[in-house]
Formats: C-alpha cells, structure tokens, sequence
C-alpha cells in the first residue's frame, strides 16, 4: 500500500478509491505570454503532489494535508461556492466547483512540490485532485479539458487571473521533453531536451524571495496587454508583429508599449529556442534564456533584486543562459550550466545573496518529468 494510502486509512478509517499524482513544472522560456494566447515551453519537474480520495455519503468535503496532518478542514458540498471559506483549501474546492461535483468528499494530499518558490505547487495541487476526480467519477474529461477546468478553478474560485500554461505542462508534461504548448489551442509538441548529453544541467534557483506585488502586479501586466491588443484591433499579442506594434506605438501609453514589446518579442523566441534546440544547438539557447531575462526586467519588469542578482551570479560562474521564471517578483531563477560549472554557480549564487543580506537561496535540479496520473483502488493494492 503507498503511504499515502496508509495515511487516508488512517485518518478516515477506510482506504481511499483512487490515488493520483500531478508535478510542479519549470518554464525554459515563454514567460507571461499564456495569457497573451502565446507558445510557451515549460517541463514538468520531478517534485509533485500526491492526492487520495474517496466518495463519502454524507454531503460533506473534508480535506486534509499531510502537512498538516490532524486538521481536517469540513465544508457542506452546497457550499463549494466561489467566496467560500478555506485558505489553501480553497485550490481544492476550485476544482470540485469547477468540475461540477454534486457529493461529498474525503480528500487528503500531501504536497512536495516547494510552496512560494515560483514552481506552480497549486497547479500540482489543482491538477492532482482534478485527475483523481475524473477518474474517480467517470468524467471523462480530455487533458485539454482538464486544463481549462483547473485554470477556471484557480481564475474564479482562488481569483488568480493566472494563463493555462501550469495546469497545462502539469496535466500533459512528458518525461525527457519539454513541452511546446499553443496557449491558443492548447495544442502541444514535445521537444527533446536533452541537456545531460551536452554536458549540460539546468539549476533551479529558489531565491526564497516573495514580494508583495505578486497578485496585483501580475493582474496589471496581463490588462496592459490587454489594453494594448484592444488599442490596436489585434485579439491577443499572438496576433501583433513587432513591425506592427511599432507602426502603432502612437496609440499606447508607454507602459503598454514596454509590456507588449515583451509579449510580442517572449513569442518570437519561444519559437527560436524550438529551432535551437532540435539544432542542439545550447549556446543559442543560452542567448535567448538571457534575452527572456532582460526582456522580462526591463520591459515587463516583474523581476526584483534577488532574481537579478541570481542571474548575474549565474553567468559569473559561465552560464551558457540564465533567467528569472514564473509570474516574478521573488520566486525561482534557472541557469543553463556546463556540469563542472554547477558548484560553482551555486557558491557564487549563495555568496552573492549573502553580501546583499538576501536569504540564503536554495537549489533543485530536475530533469523534465512525466504529467499527472490517477490509479483506481482496485488496481491499487
Ligand atoms: C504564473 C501563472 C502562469 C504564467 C506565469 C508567467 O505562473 O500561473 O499562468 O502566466 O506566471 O509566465
């Protein structure tokens, strides 16, 4: 019996009927351009959140975590409504809500994927439970489908305005690859990455920061695009060349000319990192990791000191490529390093951070890993 299993029995007395799992993910590059209906090419890592649950017959949802163990959060299923109670409770309830369950509930999860370090741990958590309940219920939702309910989860009942791009990578990741997704369609291609043949591995860097600005912030880039799109007749960034948005210029605020200066230029390299990869070609890769980096600094400017200095102390240490990840404003870094480099990326990294008085930052690395699974209990013991 898995432990979590063993956990669930523990704690409602009876074994749970399905067991599911679903991983964080890293974004090589394609940053703040799912909701701009953009390409993004993020891969699922191997940190993920188990989840097990069962029917109950009471109308009742309990969750509980293994983190939290002896604390079971109870909520009527008539009430799993958005502006319900619940903490981090509530990216479980999103996907109950929003996947139109009608009875109760027992959950428990256990989460390993690191809470605030940008690695998209509630889309581990939405995405687990959301697989474990299509099939535990017989939805028979598509991957696609679960995707989109998992985001509606997060958008309407958490009220994050977040794209499709970590429910995506964590529903239909693959081990080995990183995952070319259209943010418009939801279509996808796998692209071998395949770093360690190159002598190569990429470093996650937790920079262990989280600035206030994250929700608000993140909202304003995602209506200055969306201000800048409708401004110039396009329905997304998707639909804008960079010679358009410069022949509109006029037309913008200068701060909606910065933000889709990035959405416009994040798409195009997103598409160059495809071509450099099946090249093999790491060097360039490295080259446009960086621009991401400056573009998203300057431009979009949802980097902050800590992910700054990780990056300049990164390419200090002979990174090939060297980026902040995820929504910003704290969260992870990766850099793209020779194997013999790794030490030294991390020394230069944990010294540069304590000279600015930074928190010490913490490293992962993690080869693309495989997207979220269920298993029934009758084919669990
Ligand atoms: C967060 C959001 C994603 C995406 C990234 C930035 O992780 O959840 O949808 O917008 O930020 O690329």
């Amino acid at each position: 019996m898995s432990s979590i299993s063993h956990e669930f029995q523990t704690l409602f007395g009876h074994l749970p009927e399905v067991t599911s799992e679903a991983p964080g993910r890293v974004n090589l590059i394609g940053e703040h351009i799912d909701y701009s209906e953009g390409y993004v090419l993020p891969f699922a890592i191997a940190n993920r959140t188990h989840a097990a649950i069962s029917r109950s017959s009471d109308g009742l949802v309990r969750i509980s975590s293994h983190q939290r163990r002896n604390n079971i959060f109870s909520i009527s299923i008539s009430d799993v409504k958005p502006g319900s109670k619940g903490d981090w409770e509530k990216y479980v309830l999103g996907v109950i809500w929003s996947l139109g369950v009608t009875e109760g509930l027992n959950i428990l999860v256990d989460g390993n994927v690191p809470a605030g370090a940008g690695l998209s741990s509630s889309a581990a958590l939405e995405c687990a439970v959301a697989v474990g309940l299509n099939a535990l219920l017989g939805l028979g939702l598509s991957d696609k489908e679960l995707a989109r309910a998992t985001q509606r989860a997060e958008n309407d009942y958490v009220g994050m305005p977040c794209g499709i791009m970590d429910q995506s990578v964590s529903i239909m990741g693959k081990a080995g690859s990183a995952l070319l997704l259209d943010c418009r369609d939801l279509s996808t291609e796998s692209i071998p990455f395949s770093v360690a043949d190159a002598g190569l591995e990429l470093l996650i860097i937790d920079t262990q920061a989280h600035h206030a600005l994250v929700d608000g912030g993140y909202a304003e880039r995602r209506a200055a695009c969306e201000s800048a799109a409708s401004k110039l007749g396009v329905k997304s960034m998707r639909d804008l060349t960079l010679e358009e948005l410069l022949a509109g210029k006029d037309k913008l605020t200068e701060v909606e000319f910065i933000r889709a200066r990035h959405a416009v230029s994040e798409i195009s390299r997103v598409l160059s990192t495809v071509q450099a990869l099946k090249n093999g070609d790491f060097k360039e890769v490295g080259a446009l990791i960086n621009q991401s980096h400056n573009s998203l600094r300057d431009d979009y400017a949802v980097s902050c000191p800590e992910l700054d200095i990780a990056v300049e102390a990164a390419h200090s240490a002979g990174a090939l490529g060297s980026r902040m990840v995820g929504g910003g404003f704290g969260g992870s870094a990766i850099a793209l390093l020779r194997v013999e480099d790794l030490d030294r990326a991390r020394s230069a990294i944990t010294e540069a951070f304590s000279k600015e008085g930074f928190k010490k930052p913490r490293f992962f690395t993690s080869l693309p890993s495989a997207g979220a699974s269920a298993l029934l209990s009758s084919k669990l013991q």
